[in-house]
């Protein structure tokens, strides 16, 4: 009974995340809560704890359990172009009109940044769809899509670019056939695509100062619907800050972001969530 999330189990839930956070540095306390509690359930039935006191003490003995934590409180599911109309809608509005304004100021230079990365679906996704859009000029620009994601479990994964059947169905033969090679049971990446992406490890919601400047395109899918508000407006925030001017913000069909986004960037697209920063401050 104590395990639920009733109002006296609440103080002890927020101790719970409160030591995560003070012990591993991994921030929680701003998730929706019936993610959070859903997902413990899974570790404390897994380590034996019948309460999340008894939870706390177990983080304490197994320090390891903090990653296993991690892992279970981030939902990975992605595919490649997870949103086929999202992908769509950024080669019709955002390519045509991002890759002339480089054009006409002579600059080479096309950053992007998948802000939830999992597994590499995604910023493997922009790579190919850039690859397509450019098709013999991508050699004309420097190409840099940063990939970062807080579970390093799914950036090691992501970054050796292999995939199973499974994960690649669905996709057009074409793509397949052009931008994976098929090694044993698997689906590799190829080398190229792979080296346009570069992974690193960030935590979207305890980082207070953008990482990355002047980013022309930036993806934040699926992961914002697992925060609580206040906390998607101050990620959106730092979004916000990296997207370079002229820049696009890519939350793709699932979020639904708060109506003061349309107070500072332009909606190009609504159902794809595509926005286009022209102006700072705003
Ligand atoms: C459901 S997946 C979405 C993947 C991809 N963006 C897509 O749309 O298919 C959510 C991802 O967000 C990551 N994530 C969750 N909280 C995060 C945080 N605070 N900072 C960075 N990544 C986070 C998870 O580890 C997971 O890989």
């Amino acid at each position: 009974m104590e395990n639920t999330v009733d109002g006296r189990d609440t103080i002890a839930l927020y101790s719970l995340l409160e030591k995560v956070y003070q012990d591993s540095g991994h921030d929680f306390r701003g998730y929706k809560r019936g993610t959070v509690t859903r997902r413990l359930e899974g570790r404390l039935y897994t380590t034996g704890a019948r309460t999340y006191l008894d939870y706390m003490k177990f983080l304490d003995d197994h320090p390891e359990e903090y990653q296993r934590l991690v892992n279970a409180l981030t939902i990975k599911i992605s595919s490649f172009f997870r949103s086929p109309y999202a992908f769509q809608q950024v080669a019709s509005l955002v390519l045509p009109e991002l890759v002339s304004h480089k054009k006409e100021r002579g600059e080479r230079s096309l950053g992007f940044w998948s802000s939830a990365c999992a597994r590499g679906e995604e910023p493997y996704s922009i790579a190919i769809l850039l690859a397509e859009f450019l098709g013999h000029e991508l050699k004309d620009f420097d190409v840099l899509i940063y990939a970062t994601d807080v579970s390093r479990q799914v950036l090691k994964e992501a970054q050796a670019g292999i995939y199973s059947p499974q994960d690649v169905e669905g996709l057009p033969s074409a793509i397949l056939e052009n931008y994976f090679a098929h090694r044993d049971q698997s689906y590799v990446v190829r080398t190229d695509i792979r080296q346009m992406v570069s992974f690193s490890y960030l935590d979207l919601v305890s980082t207070t100062k953008p990482p990355f400047m002047g980013v022309d395109c930036i993806f934040c899918c699926n992961v914002l619907i697992y925060l609580q508000r206040q906390l998607q407006e101050k990620v959106l925030g730092m979004l916000y800050d990296s997207l370079a001017t002229p820049g696009y913000l890519i939350l793709g069909e699932v979020e639904t972001p708060t109506s003061s986004l349309n107070e500072k960037l332009e909606c190009l697209d609504t159902k794809a969530k595509i926005y286009k920063k022209d102006r700072t401050g705003g």
